[in-house]
């Protein structure tokens, strides 16, 4: 898979795709991360990539023409094939729509994405219209560009291309079926006076893996109730989930109303 990525800066990616999982990920040629610097597709003197915006107020805007320049001699390669010019164009904006595992998942089906990390105040809206064809938020914070968001799309869609890390550890993690993850513990069994919890060194399978299940009841009820009225839930799941005082909402609620009116 890769990923085309149009920023100002494109020294901000080489540390994090230079280390661990995503350097290994690039050294296998599961991904590829190619990335393009849009001040080379200004035509000025100055290579100016940002100007002033219409209306007056703070800050600058990114200026349509390098990086609509820089969007098509992107698509225009041959990276993604025969799909190249399907490819979504994704830009990284705080009001874009809230990224999710689900939409990493979605992502990681593509052959190629594009990246457009845009910076100042914001990019020219005219080339969100005509070029950009998906708009996606990390989280509801402002970040000082879309980098850092680009690069945490590129981290948590290369974990699901095959290869890039075996896909047992995708299948039961938090979010991939609407639970929070069970607690881990590792060796030693007793550390500063704290033990294991005794079921996980009992050796029966049944045990463990009912209590793991519950633990992530237990933990998405407390941390995330939310997510509970999405997540696959069986009816051993729901008495469980009631003995911890939840109660099944069935009307969009969360289940933890009459414990937290405040949340
Ligand atoms: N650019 C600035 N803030 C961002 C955010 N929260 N998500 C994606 N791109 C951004």
């Amino acid at each position: 898979m890769r990923f085309d990525v149009l920023t100002l800066f494109p020294g901000m990616f080489t540390g994090p795709l230079s280390e661990s999982i995503l350097k290994r990920a690039i050294q296998a040629g599961c991904i590829a991360v190619v990335l393009h610097d849009i001040r080379a597709y200004a035509t000025d003197r100055h290579r100016t990539t940002d100007d002033a915006p219409y209306g007056g107020g703070a800050g600058m805007v990114m200026k349509p023409e390098p990086l609509a320049a820089c969007i098509r001699a992107v698509l225009a390669m041959n990276g993604g094939g025969e799909t190249g010019h399907n490819s979504p164009v994704i830009l990284l904006t705080p009001d874009g729509e809230p990224f999710t595992q689900r939409i990493a998942a979605e992502l990681a089906t593509y052959p190629r994405l594009v990246l457009v990390c845009g910076r100042y105040e914001g990019v020219d809206e005219r080339v969100r219209e005509a070029l950009i064809t998906r708009e996606l938020s990390i989280g509801d914070y402002v970040l000082t560009g879309g980098e850092l968001a680009a690069m945490v799309v590129i981290d948590a869609v290369a974990r699901l291309v095959p290869g890039v890390i075996d896909s047992e550890s995708t299948a039961e993690e938090s979010f991939s079926d609407g639970l929070l993850e069970y607690p881990q513990y590792t060796r030693p069994a007793v550390w500063e006076g704290r033990a294991v919890p005794p079921v996980l060194v009992s050796g029966h399978h049944g045990e463990v893996a009912q209590w793991r299940r519950r633990e992530r009841l237990r933990r998405t009820f407390e941390r995330r109730p939310d997510l509970l009225v999405r997540a696959a839930l069986t009816d051993a799941d729901r008495a469980y989930l009631r003995t911890l005082g939840w109660s099944d909402p069935g009307n969009g609620g969360t289940g933890r109303e009459h414990r937290s009116p405040v949340e």
